[in-house]
């Protein structure tokens, strides 16, 4: 069978018949760092460099509305340490809306290549200017300009329109000019209430340490069943 005639081969096609077995290498009570940030280093570093991930700070971040109706999108991670994960967006957009009246956040890292997955719940809060300004500087001009052409999450015409109005900022701010840090533009800090550690391993029997933030500051760690 070829390469062609094994994508068309409908079986080979089928979701219910796609199964991988994951590895054995567990992770224990023990293994764990005293602080689920410190974990996620740990891990992000084996994702970045072990992982054969495109994008190992992509994640999926899920709001819901005031109605308790989900939504979720993928984001990057930019940045994070013992105070949060920031991720920086559109102050316009459906996801800063719905944050704006729901600040409750979900982020799901899906490391699949490493079976392994990372859930954090916590709770949003915009950057302070001063961090979004630092963040903004350190873009690419065109990812500046990026954010003052998109409108994100709104309907528009067509895609002329976007180009046209990416194309005015750029002859109003040549490469070398310094672009403004649009108003509506921003980072969200997500300070983490649990954090999960996902790891895939044989006969579907996965290892799952959840970190629970006490009122004191301090993390439980308890295992949820796979
Ligand atoms: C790999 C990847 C990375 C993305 N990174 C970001 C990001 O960092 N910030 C952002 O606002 N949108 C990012 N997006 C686009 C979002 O998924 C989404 O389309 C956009 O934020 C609008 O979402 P909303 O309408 O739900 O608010 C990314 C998309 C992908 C696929």
């Amino acid at each position: 069978m070829t390469d062609r005639d094994a994508a068309l081969d409908p079986a080979a096609l089928d979701p219910a018949a796609m199964r991988q077995q994951y590895r054995a290498e567990g992770l224990t009570e023990t293994d764990l760092a005293a602080t689920p940030v410190e974990q996620f280093a740990r891990w992000f570093k084996q994702a970045a460099t072990e992982g054969r991930l495109f994008e190992p700070n992509a994640m999926v971040v899920s709001t819901a509305d005031a109605e308790g109706r989900p939504s979720s999108r993928t984001v990057l991670l930019k940045h994070f340490d013992d105070q949060g994960f920031v991720f920086y967006t559109n102050y316009d957009s459906r996801k800063a809306h719905e944050l704006a009246r729901n600040p409750h956040v979900s982020l799901l890292f899906p490391w699949h290549p490493m079976a392994r997955q990372v859930i954090v719940t916590g709770v949003a809060r915009r950057t302070g200017r001063d961090e979004t300004a630092a963040y903004f500087r350190t873009r690419p001009h065109g990812s500046q300009l990026g954010a003052w052409a998109s409108g994100q999450s709104s309907v528009i015409a067509d895609r002329a329109a976007l180009d046209a109005t990416y194309a005015e900022l750029a002859a109003r701010y040549p490469e070398g000019e310094q672009v403004p840090v649009p108003p509506h533009w921003g980072g969200f800090r997500v300070a983490p209430r649990t954090v999960e550690f996902w790891q895939g391993r044989e006969n579907r029997l996965h290892d799952r340490l959840r970190y629970v933030a006490e009122a004191d500051g301090s993390w439980r760690v308890e295992r949820l069943s796979p």
